[in-house]
């Protein structure tokens, strides 16, 4: 099912320049979709014109309608919950707490949902033991949590998180990697930047490749990743994994994490011992 339905998009900040240009895509429902490119290829921008933080020319529908006034807009907005790059730019509130409820006291819902969405989404990201804290004097990964737990209370259609992992640490990327699987298995669609290939491969279905301002590929994870005249004309390197492939050669199923690729190569070796013994 097709719950956003871009075609032709383009923003400019100063009216010149197109930093987006003719941008179409389909996103569907429960999709886990990367989304990659250098740096100023466009992947900040082109997430606030998703949630209509910026105003894009050019057609975005939403469930089959399409965004035209203010209203269409307040929907969007209320359907894409965005964590942005730059936490700082997200905090508003002066307690933790505060800021977490903030954004779900908005969607005209009962009080006590608030509270428990509040409580849930802190639990969630492991902030309880920061809520009496002023946001803007934590650590870089903990405003990191603060702002997704921001978003996992206002439970949106879809989710888009910009770099969410940066400045958090393993264990807190763990805590990422639970909550992501826990948004996907509740069915709802995901959308994330991020500069880790490996993490880009282990997590997504689906790579959209940005290059100035670009989408120069869109496809399965695997195919992306497979394509090294894509990833050198884009700039990107090819996940770990897949450079350890390049050594043992392509298989039917590629890993797709460290425990497969572990998998393959006990099969190859065990192979190779047999090869010798006969
Ligand atoms: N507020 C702004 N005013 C003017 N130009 C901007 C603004 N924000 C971004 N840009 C420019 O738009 C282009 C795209 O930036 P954007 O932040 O979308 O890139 P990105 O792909 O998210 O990069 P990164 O990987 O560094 O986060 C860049 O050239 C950037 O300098
Ligand atoms: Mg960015």
């Amino acid at each position: 099912m097709t719950l956003l339905k871009i075609e032709n998009l383009c923003y400019s900040f100063d009216g010149n320049k197109d930093v987006l240009r003719n941008i179409s895509l389909e996103i569907n429902k429960g999709e886990k979709i990367a989304v990659i490119g250098n740096n100023g290829a466009g992947k900040s921008t082109f997430f606030l014109c998703l949630n209509g933080v910026l105003k894009a020319e050019g057609y975005i529908a939403l469930n089959g309608e399409k965004i035209l006034d203010k209203r269409g807009f307040e929907k969007l907005r209320k359907a894409t919950g965005i964590v942005f790059q730059d936490a700082d730019s997200q905090i508003i509130a002066s307690t933790v707490k505060a800021e977490v409820a903030f954004g779900v006291m908005n969607l005209n819902i009962e009080k006590s949902e608030v509270i428990k969405r509040t409580e849930n989404a802190m639990e969630k990201m492991c902030i309880k033991s920061l809520s009496s804290r002023p946001p803007h004097y934590l650590s870089g990964g903990e405003k990191r949590r603060v702002v997704i737990a921001d978003i996992i209370a206002m439970k949106p259609e879809i989710y888009i998180f910009d770099e969410p992992a940066a400045s958090l640490d393993t264990e807190n990327v763990g805590v990422l990697e639970r909550v992501l699987e826990s948004i996907s298995n509740e069915g709802k669609t995901i959308l994330m930047s991020t500069h880790d290939m490996d993490f880009a491969l282990k997590w997504a279905d689906r790579v959209i490749v940005f290059s100035h301002g670009e989408i120069i590929a869109d496809d399965i994870t695997e195919k992306i990743f497979l394509n090294d005249e894509l990833l050198k004309k884009a700039g990107l390197k090819k996940p770990t994994i897949y450079q350890i492939m390049d050594v043992f050669g392509y298989t039917e199923t590629m890993p797709k994490n460290i425990e497969d690729l572990k998998v393959i190569l006990k099969e190859k070796f065990n192979e190779k011992q047999r090869n010798i013994s006969c």
